[in-house]
């Protein structure tokens, strides 16, 4: 599970690194972090409230997400980037 935890991670991060080329760096960072976790919130609010009610970010802490949310986006089918952003968006908000 460790390792699987791991490839997300780092797959998200390389993904931003790639996407920010070229962006100013405090204003881009800044403006990236919310647009992220607005993203998150669309596929958390599309993907996680098909099989049962939408779960409350407050119900786990940021440790426990993570092994749900790797499990849950299996479930919902979402690539690996998408399973970072709907961390990113529960952890936001718990
Ligand atoms: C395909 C159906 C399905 C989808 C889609 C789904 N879940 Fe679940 N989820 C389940 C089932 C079934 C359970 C209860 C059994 C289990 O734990 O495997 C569950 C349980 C949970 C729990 C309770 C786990 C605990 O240990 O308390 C949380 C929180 C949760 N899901 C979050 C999510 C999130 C976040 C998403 C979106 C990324 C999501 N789920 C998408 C089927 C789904």
């Amino acid at each position: 599970m460790k390792k699987v935890i791991l490839t997300v991670m780092v797959s998200g991060i390389f993904m931003v690194s790639c996407s920010q080329k070229g962006t100013a760096v405090q204003a881009g960072s800044k403006v990236s972090e919310s647009d992220r976790i607005a993203q998150g919130k669309v596929i958390f609010d599309n993907s996680c409230g098909k099989c049962h009610d939408l779960p409350d970010p407050k119900s786990h802490n940021d440790d426990e997400w993570i092994g749900i949310v790797n499990i849950m986006a299996k479930k919902s089918k979402l690539t690996d980037e998408q399973g970072t952003l709907v961390y990113e968006y529960i952890t936001a908000n718990n």
